[in-house]
């Protein structure tokens, strides 16, 4: 049972600046890998058309040159944090509305995490998790939902996205998270699915205020739910009866 209290801290240890690094041999492991060895026909055109995709694929891959970092983002390196804001700035030119944009991207309540993909020091790919309670059909809940998810344009449809959504997705597996609950547009499921989120029409996220909820149902957005903690699974009924409002302020959405 989580304690009450306004905000949900993740409890894991942030005593560094980087308090988590990770680097990683896919000789072994790599989806990616596997599907250059035995690429169906369909997917060797597709990458064919675009060598410059195959090629960056195939030789990062091989070279083991990919880093995924996670930093709070209040502890933000900021040549990182210069990068996260660049790639977040050219994909969503609208929310930036300033000269010096937003750092942390989100409210500090949320707890901002935000995590990485380099290449040989460059930011290539970046999801953030932002963690909240919520009260949720008469029970408090910790929940997480991943944010800016973005990748370079030079580099997309390498698998990218999919390894750091990986990353986060087991951060919050690890943290005292009850559920995971975010959006995205309704063609990006499939990127989310194979990480275990469920897309849950009956439980839509709705965001904003109580007094003026920002709903993603108008907005086109699909919701996608992943259950987490064994409270949460045995309430499964319960919390994915009715739609699930956090407030994130006015009309924001995670
Ligand atoms: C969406 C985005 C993050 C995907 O990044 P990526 O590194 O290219 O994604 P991946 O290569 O890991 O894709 C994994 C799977 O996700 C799905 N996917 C990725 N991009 C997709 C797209 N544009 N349309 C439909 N499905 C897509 C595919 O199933 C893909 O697998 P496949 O390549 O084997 O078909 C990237 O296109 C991007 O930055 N877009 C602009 C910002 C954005 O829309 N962010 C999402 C917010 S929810």
């Amino acid at each position: 049972m989580i304690p009450e209290r306004e905000g949900f801290e993740p409890p894991e240890p942030c005593g560094s600046t980087v308090f988590k690094t990770a680097s990683f041999d896919h000789s072994d492991t790599s989806p990616r890998r596997r599907t250059c060895r035995s690429m169906a026909p369909v997917r060797l055109f597709r990458l064919y058309s675009q060598p410059s995709k195959l090629s960056i694929n195939v030789q990062i891959r091989r070279r083991g040159m990919i880093e995924v970092h996670v930093y709070p983002q209040i502890n933000c390196p900021e040549q990182i944090r210069d990068q996260i804001l660049c790639l977040l700035k050219t994909e969503w030119p609208h929310t930036f509305t300033v000269h010096r944009p937003d750092w942390p991207t989100e409210s500090a309540a949320v707890h901002p995490t935000s995590f990485v993909l380099l290449v040989e020091g460059i930011v290539i790919s970046h999801a953030a998790v932002l963690s909240k309670t919520i009260r949720h059909a008469a029970q408090r809940w910790a929940v997480s939902g991943l944010s800016s998810v973005v990748t370079a344009p030079s580099y997309r449809r390498c698998g990218f996205a999919s390894q750091i959504v990986g990353c986060a997705t087991r951060y919050m597996r690890r943290q005292r998270v009850d559920f995971g609950i975010f959006t995205c547009d309704p063609e990006l499921v499939d990127l989310y699915r194979r990480h275990g989120w469920t897309y849950s029409k009956t439980s839509p996220l709705v965001g904003g205020t109580r007094q003026q909820p920002f709903d993603s149902v108008a907005l086109g957005k699909n919701t996608l739910i992943q259950l987490f903690s064994e409270r949460a699974k045995s309430e499964r009924s319960t919390i994915l009866g009715i739609p699930i409002f956090v407030d994130l302020g006015p009309g924001k959405l995670w």
